[in-house]
């Protein structure tokens, strides 16, 4: 079968021919449809996910993909081949970016008819870093103000429309065809961050989502209301300098999340959420969704379509 694979940490990943997985007793073997890049698979390819992960070299990366079982390994109860699934593998195993992958039973949740396979796909990571973020860490309530960083992008598409929909005010900063993104999926207020100065225009806000890190989240302690705070998913905010402005921060790990993943994608589907695709590419040309991935201007997740499929 076809697999995207790493031999070495900061390899460019390519497409190889490998052996068909094997099925262990508590696995399925997926037939792979549609898989979604995350900033984290780049960060197993760099090698600074082996700190949090076990990572066993050569590796497909690939933690979230949607596809069919074909074959259930002997101790597996509740999958049968033909059952339709969202999968959301540990990044020390990944495994997505492949034609097959065998995956724990336990990783996978049903794919609702409602949901195209790619949209499916697209849901894991960003979808719960999103709503776990903003509802389970930062407690967000409906009249708040929230500022989103990068509400353009993967997490950030998503946070938009569940802050929403939980009657928060959402500003959001962006740039380029981002801007007019953020507003259609429902942003009250979208700044240009290229051009304008989110510290002159912001102030009193309850909660900022950080998507970014860096020089944006250190400026971000200025917007925020004293007891309001600040949720990062890019970098562990300075807890010291947040006292000083008299606001909490801090970092959000999305993993903790996965067995809550069918919740999630019953959450996708009942508030009519968008799911924002920025581009379908085939699993041979994973090179052009490899360079939109670190470009860092995606708009939505940048789907793998296994070629079966296209
Ligand atoms: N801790 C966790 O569990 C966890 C989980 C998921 C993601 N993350 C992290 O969260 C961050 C966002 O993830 P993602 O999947 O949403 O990434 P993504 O889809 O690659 O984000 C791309 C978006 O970021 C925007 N952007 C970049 N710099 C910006 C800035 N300074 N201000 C405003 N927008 C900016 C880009 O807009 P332009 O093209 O306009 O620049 C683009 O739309 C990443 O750092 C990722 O590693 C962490």
């Amino acid at each position: 079968m076809k697999a995207v694979r790493i031999h070495a940490y900061k390899q460019t990943p390519a497409v190889e021919n490998i052996p068909m997985p094997e099925v262990a007793a508590d696995q399925v073997l997926v037939r792979i449809e549609a898989a979604a890049l995350n900033p984290l698979d780049a960060l197993v390819v760099s090698g600074g996910a082996a700190q949090f992960f076990n990572i066993q070299l050569p590796i497909t990366p690939g933690t979230d993909f949607a596809g069919m079982i074909v074959e259930v390994g002997s101790a597996v109860e509740n999958w049968q081949a033909g059952d339709r699934v969202i999968v959301w593998t540990d990044a020390g195993s990944g495994g997505g970016f492949a034609q097959f992958a065998a995956v724990p039973a336990s990783a996978c949740v049903t794919l609702p008819l409602k949901l195209s396979a790619a949209e499916g796909a697209a849901i894991p990571i960003a979808a719960t870093t999103a709503w776990h973020s903003l509802f389970s860490t930062a407690g967000l309530k409906a009249g708040e103000t929230v500022l989103i960083h990068a509400a353009a992008g993967g997490v950030g598409t998503f946070a938009i429309q569940f802050a929403k929909r939980a009657g928060a005010r959402v500003i959001a900063t962006a740039s380029g065809d981002g801007i007019e993104l953020a507003a259609r999926l429902g942003a009250d207020q979208v700044i240009d961050y290229t051009s304008q100065d989110f510290v002159e225009l912001v102030h009193d806000v309850d909660l900022v989502l950080d998507l970014v890190g860096g020089e944006t989240q250190l400026r971000s302690f200025e917007v925020l209301r004293r007891g309001g705070r600040l949720i990062s998913t890019a970098m562990p905010p300075d807890t010291s300098i947040a006292q000083s402005f008299g606001v909490s921060a801090s970092i959000f790990y999305a993993a903790p999340y996965a067995e809550r993943l069918g919740e999630l994608v019953s959450a996708v589907i009942e508030q009519e959420v968008t799911v924002v695709i920025d581009r379908e590419v085939p699993l041979t040309a994973f090179a052009d969704a490899w360079a939109r991935l670190t470009s860092g201007h995606a708009r939505g997740k940048i789907i793998l379509k296994s070629e079966i499929f296209n």
